[in-house]
């Protein structure tokens, strides 16, 4: 199969609409790769911040985080979220926490850091099919998808899926510091020179606000 034989369908949206949910679940349904983006972005925030690495210092030590660098994702189960992996330790509850969120929207605005990030992000695109998750999946990475979705939903509404999803980690989070974090989280993805977060125009949009995550995956199931 040719690259460009590769289905992907791009799920784009801010934090806390539910893309990982849907990415899961239609990964494990069509028993296809998934790219969960901002856990990449994470991931890299944490090496950074492991081995105090700095933007200053990044150029100068590229090519040895680039052979460390690989990172593989479990679509692992349902309820539960997308495991991540990397030199072969399972680190998703090291890298959800709000701390590594913060840093990683701040990284993620930088070019020198997307750019690094951006051949790492194709190379997911492995037969059978791709689910990829993030900000700019449908506008950048795979601007040549046939299928693009973009989830959106109410601040409250996300800030109180992200409240679930940390709780089940183990972590505890004030709800409005978390309202808080999340706005200013968007405001920095939205607003940002280098691939901001907005839909692709070709994207079909949906409120998941109201819907549960079976609604949201027959709205794509129609749509496909
Ligand atoms: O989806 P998330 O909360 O795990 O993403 C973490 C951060 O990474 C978020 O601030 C936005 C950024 N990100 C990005 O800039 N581009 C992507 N494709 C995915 C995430």
């Amino acid at each position: 199969m040719n690259d460009l034989d590769i289905p992907v369908i791009t799920i784009d949206g801010p934090s806390g609409a539910g893309k990982g949910t849907i990415a899961q679940m239609l990964a494990l349904e069509l028993s296809w790769n998934i790219l969960d983006s901002g856990a990449l972005y994470r991931t890299l925030a944490y090496f950074m911040q492991e081995n105090k690495i700095s933007l200053n210092n990044f150029v100068e030590k590229r090519e040895e985080i680039e052979k460390r660098f690989h990172v593989s994702f479990d679509p692992g189960v349902p309820g539960e979220p997308v495991r991540v992996i990397f030199e072969d330790k399972d680190i998703t509850s090291l890298v959800r926490t709000e701390e590594i969120a913060k840093l990683t929207s701040n990284l993620a605005a930088e070019p020198i850091i997307r750019d690094f990030i951006k051949p790492c992000q194709r190379d997911f695109m492995k037969a059978p099919g791709l689910i990829a998750d993030g900000r700019d999946m449908g506008t950048v990475i795979f601007s040549d998808a046939k299928y693009k979705i973009f989830l959106t939903a109410s601040v409250e509404e996300r800030a109180k899926r992200r409240q679930t999803q940390l709780k089940r980690l183990g972590l505890e989070v004030n709800m409005r510091s978390l309202l808080h974090e999340l706005e200013e989280r968007d405001r920095k993805d939205t607003e940002r020179e280098h691939s901001p977060l907005i839909p692709a125009q070709d994207s079909m949009i949906i409120d998941t606000s109201n819907l549960n995550p079976e609604g949201v995956v027959k709205e794509i199931k129609t749509y496909l």
